[in-house]
C-alpha cells in the first residue's frame, strides 16, 4: 500500500534553529521518512509577510536547507525544497483566497496575537493570509496528514474547510488533512524562565544549534534550576530540571526514569555538567555538516533543484485539475 503523505515547512526566519525546533519538531520530520512519503520546505513566501532583508534571506533559507540536511533529512527519500521554487503554492494560494471568507481569516488566533503587536498600517495583507498559503502548501500535495502542534490545530481545521468546500463547489479534487499528532515530540521550555517556551525571540534561555558549542554548554551549566536538590522529573513544582530532563532524555536516548534512577543522591551540577557534555556531542558534528554542506554551494543548489523538481511534479498536477475545474 500507499505510504500517507505528509507535508511540513519551516521559515527561514533565523540563522539557527534551536533546540526546541529540533525536538519538538525537526527530529519528528527526520523519523516520518521511514514511513512517510514526505515533502519538506523551506517556506521562504511565509517569511516576507514581516520584512526581511533580501541578502539575509537568501543567507538564512540557505542555512536552514543545510541544518535540515544535517539533522538528517534524506533528499534520497525527502523531496526537499524552498517553497519560492514551486510556483503553484502561489497559484492554488489565490484560488483558496477566493474561498475564504473575510470573517474565517479573521478569526485565526495567531493572526490576531501577531497584528496585536504592531499598529494597522505595519500589519501586512500578507500576515492575514497566510494561513491561507498555508492551506495551499499542503492541499497542492494531496498531503494525507500534516503534523501539527497545539498552535497550528486552528490553520489546519481552516484547510480542511477551504479543501472541502472547493470540493462541494467544483467536484472532489483535494484532500483533506488529518493532523497527525506525532508521538515523543518534546516542549522544550526556556533555560531562564522554564515556564516559558523555548523560543527565537527570547534570546538568554535558547540553545541555537549553531552557536559556539562552549556557550551552549555554558547556558546549560547556568540554567534556572528548582529549590530542594533532589533530581526528579515533575514539571509541575520543578519546572527547571524537568526541563533538563526531557532535553537529557531526548539527545541521549534514555528514559527520563532511568535518568532520575542514574542521578539520584547526585546534584543538579553533575546533572548539568553531564547533558553540556552530550549536548556539545550532539552539536560538534552537526555544526562541521551545516558548514559541509555551505561550503559546497552547488552541491546544495543541485539538491534543492531537485526537490523543487520533485514537488513540482505533484504541485502541477494539482494545479492542473484546479484550474480545469474552476473554467480556466
Ligand atoms: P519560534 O517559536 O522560535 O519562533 P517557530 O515558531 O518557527 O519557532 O517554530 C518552528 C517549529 O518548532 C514549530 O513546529 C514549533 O512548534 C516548534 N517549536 C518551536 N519552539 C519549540 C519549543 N520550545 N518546544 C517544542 N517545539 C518548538
Ligand atoms: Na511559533
Amino acid at each position: 500500500p500507499r505510504r500517507p503523505r505528509v507535508l511540513s515547512g519551516i521559515q527561514p526566519t533565523a540563522d539557527s534553529f534551536h533546540l526546541g525546533n529540533y525536538l519538538g519538531a525537526l527530529r519528528q520530520w527526520v523519523s516520518l521518512q521511514d514511513t512517510h512519503e514526505t515533502f519538506y520546505c523551506v517556506v521562504d513566501l511565509h517569511a516576507i509577510t514581516i520584512e526581511q532583508d533580501p541578502k539575509v534571506l537568501r543567507e538564512r533559507t540557505r542555512a536552514s536547507a543545510a541544518q535540515l540536511l544535517a539533522l538528517g533529512i534524506d533528499p534520497a527519500r525527502t523531496a526537499l525544497f524552498v517553497q519560492s521554487h514551486v510556483p503553484e503554492h502561489t497559484q492554488l494560494s489565490w484560488v483558496l483566497e477566493c474561498l475564504a471568507g473575510f470573517g474565517e481569516a479573521g478569526r485565526m488566533t495567531q493572526f490576531k496575537d501577531k497584528s496585536a503587536r504592531q499598529s494597522e498600517d505595519h500589519v501586512s495583507v500578507g500576515l492575514f493570509t497566510y494561513p491561507v498559503l498555508q492551506a495551499a502548501d499542503i492541499l497542492i500535495y494531496q498531503a494525507d496528514q500534516v503534523p501539527v502542534g497545539e498552535d497550528q490545530r486552528q490553520h489546519l481545521e481552516l484547510t480542511r474547510n477551504l479543501a472541502q468546500r472547493f470540493n462541494s463547489r467544483y467536484g472532489k479534487t483535494l484532500r483533506a488533512p488529518e493532523p497527525f499528532i506525532v508521538k515523543d515530540t518534546a516542549k522544550i521550555f526556556d533555560l531562564q524562565d522554564p515556564t516559558a517556551k523555548m523560543s527565537k525571540s527570547v534570546p538568554g534561555g535558547v540553545i541555537e544549534l549553531r552557536e559556539d558549542p562552549k556557550r551552549s554548554a555554558k547556558k546549560i551549566r547556568s540554567a534556572v534550576t528548582d529549590t530542594g536538590r533532589e533530581i526528579v522529573y515533575d514539571p509541575e513544582s520543578k519546572p527547571g530540571v524537568s526541563n533538563l530532563l526531557v532535553i537529557y532524555s531526548a539527545l541521549s536516548g534514555r528514559a527520563v526514569e532511568e535518568l532520575t534512577t542514574a542521578y539520584a543522591g547526585k546534584g543538579y551540577g553533575d546533572l548539568k555538567k553531564d547533558l553540556a557534555e552530550v549536548l556539545v556531542d550532539f552539536v560538534v558534528p552537526f555544526q562541521q555538516q551545516v558548514d559541509g554542506y555551505l561550503d559546497d554551494r552547488a552541491e546544495l543548489d543541485k539538491i534543492l533543484a531537485t526537490g523543487a523538481e520533485r514537488a513540482r511534479e505533484v504541485a502541477s498536477k494539482t494545479l492542473r485539475t484546479v484550474y480545469d475545474r474552476i473554467g480556466f
